[in-house]
């Protein structure tokens, strides 16, 4: 698949709902006795395999004809044993996730995915969750398939994050809701915080302290959560590619409504902004506990930047796509400190590395990040070589930051495979669409 266009990229778009937001949603409403009831929920098959996950687990999970779900939960400690292995596809939020909520209940469960799941790391979670009496078999290097069975009750914990995740964070957090005493987190670098607000908005008693060690993060386990009303704002994270097909697209001026700007989420519109881009926040208000806005997003000359480090955990999704955008900026963009990017759905830094390079972008790629040298506003070479095509490596993010990439193209980029996009962002194709661009030819 490949993306032209004919002119420059117009209209107003609303993208699907946060996929981490939609995640939670259905986990916490699974522990929730009554009814929770979810507007906008990401209808991607990760979230769908977290619903699939909790029906198997006790939930009663509907979706209704006007879009909205219900879930009617089984409470804290209430989860069944699941019949069969839990397939959590291409999701690692889920497997992770789901790892949490097991190891306080007595249940075992088998999780399995697909290739690029299952050569993931576990042991970022295996470890503190086997610190709270879980137990774990694994392929190797803690990998899936994985079996766990879980404790109850669990073993309080105090535990300092070794790598900046939201998901252990959050594994460690769920497992302490069906955990006696207190389970404290240290982390020394913030992450995304959407457990812990809708933690509290599920009525558990959870405190955040700042630290010189960093945020401390204390929940008081045997928690009874109540059931919610919940509407879930646009994903930041799949709106970054509409914004950045907007900014490289001469002539372009588009506006992404109901987009959520949790600050540690939004690095993404500060790094853009510093490079130069025309982006400005409208109408900014409050949704469900989550600070939310309309985006207006217009072309833009570009200006490479040095990425500070520290802005890294706010938009660890977004650096595919943000590579693209530095390809079409004027001078040199240097990114560092991106480690975990070898560890997503594809190692990103070697699948955009290759990818740019097979486009006719320069780019040096280090062990922890790339150095990009842009081409100031003009389209990219594209793949000159006959029957050349990106290789994008189950990863959805790769495949969309590369059909943004061929907007703005003189030849055509096109990916192998763009099937991976259904996980986080189903009508991609549609919305880009509704904005002006055309899809060339599918070779998927
Ligand atoms: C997520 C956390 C991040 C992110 C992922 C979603 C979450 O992963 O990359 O897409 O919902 O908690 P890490 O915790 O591995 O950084």
């Amino acid at each position: 698949m490949s993306l032209t266009i004919t002119g420059p990229l117009r209209g107003s778009i609303t993208v699907p709902g946060d996929k981490s937001i939609s995640h939670r949603a259905l986990m916490l409403g699974a522990l929730a006795v009554g009814e929770t009831r979810i507007t906008g929920l990401l209808e991607g098959e990760d979230v769908l395999a977290t619903a699939a996950a909790m029906r198997a687990m006790g939930a009663t999970i509907t979706r209704h004809a006007s879009g909205s779900w219900s879930v009617h939960g089984v409470g804290v400690g209430g989860l069944l044993q699941p019949q069969t292995a839990l397939d959590m596809g291409n999701s690692g939020t889920s497997t992770r996730l789901l790892m949490g909520l097991i190891a306080s209940h007595p249940i075992t469960a088998t999780f399995i995915g697909d290739a690029s799941l299952s050569r993931r790391p576990m042991g970022r979670v295996i470890d503190p969750l086997s610190l709270m009496g879980a137990s774990f078999s694994s392929a190797p290097g803690g990998r899936l398939p994985l079996t766990m069975t879980g404790l109850t009750p669990a073993v309080p914990l105090e535990y300092t994050l070794p790598v900046a995740s939201a998901q252990v964070k959050s594994a460690i957090l769920l497992a302490g809701l069906n955990t006696p005493g207190h389970t404290v987190i240290i982390e020394p670098i913030p992450t995304r915080d959407h457990s812990e607000r809708m933690l509290q908005g599920f009525g558990a008693t959870l405190t955040v302290e700042e630290t010189p060690q960093g945020r401390r993060i204390t929940l008081v386990g045997e928690a009874e959560l109540k059931p919610q009303t919940i509407t879930v704002p646009g994903d930041p994270s799949s709106a970054a590619f509409p914004i950045v097909a907007a900014l490289i697209v001469p002539g372009s001026d588009v506006t992404i409504t109901n987009i959520g700007i949790n600050p540690t989420r939004a690095g993404l519109i500060e790094v853009l902004q510093a490079m130069g881009g025309d982006i400005t926040l409208q109408n900014p208000r409050t949704i469900g506990g989550e600070p939310v806005a309309d985006l207006r997003v217009r072309h833009s000359p570009l200006k490479g930047i040095d990425v500070p480090a520290s802005v890294a955990p706010s938009m660890i999704d977004e650096f595919s796509i943000l590579f693209i955008a530095a390809a079409h900026a004027q001078g040199t963009t240097r990114t560092t400190g991106l480690e975990e990017l070898r560890v997503k759905e594809s190692d990103r830094l070697t699948a955009m590395a290759t990818g740019l390079t097979a486009i006719g972008v320069s780019v040096e790629e280090h062990e922890d990040g790339l150095t990009i040298h842009g081409h100031a506003g003009d389209p990219l070479p594209g793949i000159t070589q006959p029957g050349a095509t990106i290789t994008t490596h189950l990863d959805h993010r790769i495949a969309m930051s590369f059909a943004v990439a061929s907007l703005h193209a003189k030849a055509p980029i096109t990916i192998d495979d763009r099937t991976p996009i259904t996980t986080s962002f189903p009508n991609f194709l549609p919305l880009m669409q509704s904005l002006g661009a055309h899809e060339t030819h599918a070779t998927d």
